[in-house]
């Protein structure tokens, strides 16, 4: 396993072996002593051109606690502010010694042109790159944190006793993506790992937030939340942001207000109601609430929002080991 770039990239048999490798490491973070020895004496760097909360904490938390070195680098306030390039940036890492980098980027692509440019050293023996988020790209440790928490609530204990659902996909659950799919790296990941995984997926979006093409995606799509929610009676319903600073000409461009847009398409107590007592809420953050989902629905006992961040710094802490230590599966390919 080399790089960690896109969900769309990922078998079945990978995936499900992220997932077993996350419980595991789940379950040592129950310890008293939470730290593992596994990558000590390498570096990880985590490159972030774009602000983040939970995905940089996430990952800083995850190489610390397998006891890597890890260096924080923030675009705000480097060279990059002076037009350094995203070359000479990597040169730069590459010289200081990192064995892997943790990528956020505004441009879609960026962690792609990084693993495959030489710039991380040769082709042949790359520094690994992990995708934090590639613009409206894809997020693919955040799909992969976001099934690891659908399969450990739904799928459960089958094969054992540790309630992870190790070994198990996702096939026969429904899960609903609801909001800004146009905007959304996170939808976009999703829909491709959950399809690998066997789950149903249903976009939820007003027709200016699909993006062209949605068709070709391996998914359902629809404008009407509240038809959605009651008949087809979705497993998990996950939430996405209004991402207004992706939108040129703000948020009026694409739908006529935010109070039109919280009624259409914000999950709220009523709204909760229609939903079997087994479905979870899901969102991935930050969230903007009383817009996509109320307060009451965010912090409602369906919701797994808190999970999910714990559940990060787990599926995290097993891409890094899989792509630093272990990895016998898939040697030589991108995970
Ligand atoms: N879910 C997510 O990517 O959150 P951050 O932007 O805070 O990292």
């Amino acid at each position: 396993m080399k790089h960690l770039l896109s969900a769309q990239d990922l078998t079945l048999d990978e995936t499900i072996l992220i997932l077993d490798t996350a419980a595991q490491m789940a379950a040592t973070q129950s310890r008293e002593i939470k730290k593992l020895p596994t990558l000590r004496g390498r570096t990880v760097v985590n490159l972030f051109f774009e602000d983040s909360t939970r995905t940089r904490i996430s990952f800083e938390t995850a190489a610390k606690r397998l006891s890597a070195d890890v260096i924080n680098f923030s675009a705000k306030g480097s060279s990059v502010s002076k037009g350094e390039s995203l070359k000479d940036t990597a040169l730069t890492l590459h010289a200081m010694g990192a064995d892997a980098v943790v990528v956020r980027h505004w441009a879609s692509g960026a962690p792609h042109q990084l693993a495959h440019s030489g710039w991380l050293g040769s082709v042949d023996n790359p520094v690994a790159v992990l995708n934090a988020g590639d613009g409206t790209h894809e997020h693919p440790t955040q799909a992969l944190l976001d099934a690891f928490t659908i399969r450990r609530h739904l799928v459960g204990r089958a094969g054992g006793a540790t309630g992870d659902g190790v070994g198990r996909d996702l096939k026969g659950l429904k899960v609903a993506i609801v909001g800004d799919v146009l905007h959304s790296r996170v939808a976009r990941s999703n829909v491709h790992l959950l399809r690998t995984l066997g789950a149903e997926v249903t976009l939820v979006s007003p027709p200016t937030l699909l993006p062209v093409g949605v068709e070709t995606w391996p998914c359902a799509t629809s404008y009407d939340l509240d038809e959605t929610l009651a008949r087809w009676q979705p497993d998990a319903v996950m939430m996405l942001r209004v991402q207004r600073e992706r939108m040129s000409g703000g948020a009026g461009a694409f739908f006529p207000s935010t109070l039109e847009y919280a009624r259409r398409y914000g999950l709220d107590q009523r709204r909760l109601a229609m939903l079997p007592a087994h479905t979870v809420v899901m969102h991935p953050g930050p969230m903007n609430r009383g817009l996509e989902i109320s307060a009451e629905a965010a912090d409602s006992t369906r919701s797994v929002i808190v999970e999910q961040v714990a559940n990060g710094v787990a599926v995290r802490m097993a891409a890094l080991y899989l792509l630093l230590a272990g990895g016998s599966s898939a040697e030589g390919s991108s995970i």
